[in-house]
């Protein structure tokens, strides 16, 4: 089973340039169309937030009529710059998860749960007790099979001081976590990383659009590249999950692919 995730498409109303700069539109076109004509066959994708810049209905409309292009279904979770209401409104969630809410679609072959840290007029993250407790009562039904946690923002210090703003409710978010064998899988920081919090593993997602500048400083965290989109694939197979990082091939300076047999 092949599951792809893809983060931060931050559209604007009317085709806008996301931060004046990249062509988001475009850039999601370009991810759809190859994962329509690559090799890669998908069973369902899941979009982990700031799919707009401006939280326009516009963006949203936009993300729907691209992603409905691929034949499996597409789940959402908001980010920061996301407006739930005009997400509830679009039907990409659904309208009781207004605020932080958590909720699983359970499938054959994998668990999914899809939690919501953003909160209106904030960019940092948040879980409440309530969003922890529906968290916790999911994760107490002991799956049996590879379980995914799908949320925007990061529950770990990256390195990139700009975007490591508090988190509210990580600690416990993170003594929860840390006691089960789940795959948790954000996006918000712009850049794929992997990590570990106990048994779960904790990777984020790189991004269909902005590239995060690879900046350690205190100034890091800040800057971003116009570059090809970037998403990942969690591949479940009978004995584990592998993650692939991928970039979709656009600019000129990229060529192949070619074969290593030569
Ligand atoms: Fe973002
Ligand atoms: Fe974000």
């Amino acid at each position: 089973m092949n599951i792809v995730q893809i983060t931060d498409l931050h559209l604007c109303q009317n085709g806008e340039k996301a931060f004046h700069r990249a062509d988001a539109t475009q850039a999601l076109k370009n991810s759809v169309n190859y994962l329509l004509h690559s090799a890669i066959s998908i069973d369902l994708v899941v979009v982990s937030g700031d799919i707009s810049t401006d939280g326009s209905m516009d963006a949203y409309e936009t993300a729907l009529h691209e992603l409905k292009r691929l034949p499996c279904p597409v789940y959402y979770v908001p980010g920061n710059h996301d407006c739930c209401k005009r997400m509830e409104q679009a039907g990409m969630i659904p309208v009781s998860s207004n605020g932080t809410a958590c909720r699983e679609i359970d499938l054959p072959e994998v668990s999914i749960i899809l939690m919501n840290t953003a909160m209106a007029g904030e960019s940092r993250g948040f879980v409440n007790k309530e969003t922890l407790e529906q968290l916790r009562e999911i994760l107490n039904k002991e799956a049996g099979k590879p379980t995914f946690l799908f949320m925007h923002h990061v529950p770990f210090v990256t390195g990139f001081t700009v975007m490591d703003e508090p988190f509210s409710g990580v600690e416990e978010f993170n003594a929860l976590i840390s006691k089960k064998e789940i795959n948790v899988c954000c996006g918000h920081i712009h850049a794929g990383m992997v990590t570990h919090t106990g048994l779960a593993t904790v990777i984020t997602c790189p991004p269909i659009c902005m590239e995060m500048e690879l900046d350690f400083t205190p100034a890091g965290g800040d800057m971003f590249y116009v570059s090809e989109p970037q998403f990942a694939i969690h591949c479940v197979n009978e004995k584990q999950v592998v993650t692939h990082f991928a970039v979709v091939p656009t600019a000129e300076s990229r060529r192949g692919p070619y074969p290593f047999s030569v």
